[in-house]
């Protein structure tokens, strides 16, 4: 089965075979089917956060289970739940529209619902742990359904616990041990909207409008990101290619010694956030190009596809730039950066 449909990044690969999972059952069934017996899973959501290194030995398990609803209302808020496989930007406009804010700060972002608590997606002061309730999964080898709350998914910037191989201080660890069928989400009342950052004041400014309601606020993102970031559509890319490392006050202070213009914000656990794409920038990788892997041309944090039909880009020359740009930000900055997506 050719993959290159299936990532964002447009990498072509190959996997042995595609299974797609319309229900939680269907993952039951595969357990019986003993041809499939020994192969190992991959479980595939959206693909928009995935860089394919080389073919997949292993049955893809495409998650594609539909559906959306409120599960209830209360005076403090709505509860409402989607199938994995919906779309994570549909879903976000869906519930806008049935007049439930809270997932506006979160809009465009690609992918499915079921990937968004894998890394915790988060834009624009919201994270995806801000507004999540529980999650329905099934484990990959026993069918053994179970249900996660927030604590124990063990959000982190970018992270859970699906992104953990073993069990660490967080609790579980079930990188590809388990499939995300059902996502459900808390949208408290009264709603408030999230404007603290930058480019969202500037908006602010530019429109003269200081109190947004939700769908302006969703349109505002959505003009932001595609001011910025490449439609995956048009140009092959997995979003951020790295996470915003934090470094210590002092290691700050140092680096501002030496460049006063870095970006930074200070963190409420007294550690200090950089900016990734600042970094990369500075050190003069904005636009370029490295065989048919690239950097964005206006955001130096997003990796892009600069293949073409005959010469596709492969996640080994993805991977070969995104250590280049690793090494000079060491060389330069003393900072390891680390890369965002799932590498496999
Ligand atoms: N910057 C540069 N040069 C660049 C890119 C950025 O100087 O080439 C500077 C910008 O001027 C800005 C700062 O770096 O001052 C931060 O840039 P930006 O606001 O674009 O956000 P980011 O930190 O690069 C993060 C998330 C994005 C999310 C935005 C908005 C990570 C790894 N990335 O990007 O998430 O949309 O903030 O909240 O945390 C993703 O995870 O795939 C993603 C797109």
């Amino acid at each position: 089965v050719a993959l290159q449909p299936y990532n964002s990044f447009g990498i072509a690969a190959r996997a042995q075979q595609l299974v797609r999972v319309r229900r939680s059952a269907d993952v039951q069934v595969l357990l019986g089917a003993s041809e499939w017996a020994d192969t190992p899973r991959f479980v595939l959501g959206g693909g928009s956060n995935l860089v394919i290194t080389g073919d997949i030995k292993a049955l893809v398990l495409k998650v594609e289970i539909a559906g959306r609803r409120l599960v209830e209302e209360t005076p403090k808020g709505w509860l409402v739940e989607a199938g994995a496989g919906e779309n994570w930007h549909d879903f976000v406009a869906w519930t806008l529209a049935q007049g439930w804010p809270g997932l506006e700060n979160l809009a465009l972002i690609p992918g499915t619902v079921g990937a968004s608590p894998v890394q915790n997606i988060g834009a624009y002061g919201v994270e995806l742990q801000d507004r999540f309730h529980s999650l329905d999964a099934v484990e990959l080898d026993t069918g053994h359904a179970f249900t996660l709350d927030a604590a124990q998914c063990g959000f982190g910037y970018r992270d859970s616990v699906f992104k953990h191989e073993r069990a660490g201080d967080k609790g579980y660890g079930l990188a590809g041990r388990a499939l995300i069928t059902h996502v459900r989400f808390w949208l408290p009342k009264p709603w408030k909207p999230v404007l603290g950052y930058l480019d969202l004041e500037r908006k602010m400014a530019e429109t003269g409008n200081t109190t947004p309601d939700a769908t302006t606020l969703f349109d505002w993102i959505v003009a932001i990101r595609r001011a910025k970031l490449p439609d995956p559509a048009v140009i092959g890319n997995a979003g951020s290619f790295f996470k915003n490392p934090t470094v210590t006050p002092e290691q700050c202070a140092d680096i501002i010694a030496r460049d006063p213009k870095v970006v930074h914000y200070p963190m409420a656990d007294g550690s200090i956030k950089l900016a990734a794409g600042w970094l990369i920038d500075a050190c003069g990788w904005k636009g370029k190009t490295v065989g048919h892997a690239g950097v964005y041309e206006k955001q130096a944090l997003v990796l892009v596809n600069r293949g073409d039909e005959e010469h596709p880009c492969t996640g080994g020359e993805v991977m070969t730039l995104a250590r280049a740009i690793q090494t000079s930000v060491y060389e330069r900055f003393g900072i390891r950066l680390e890369p965002e997506p799932v590498v496999i």
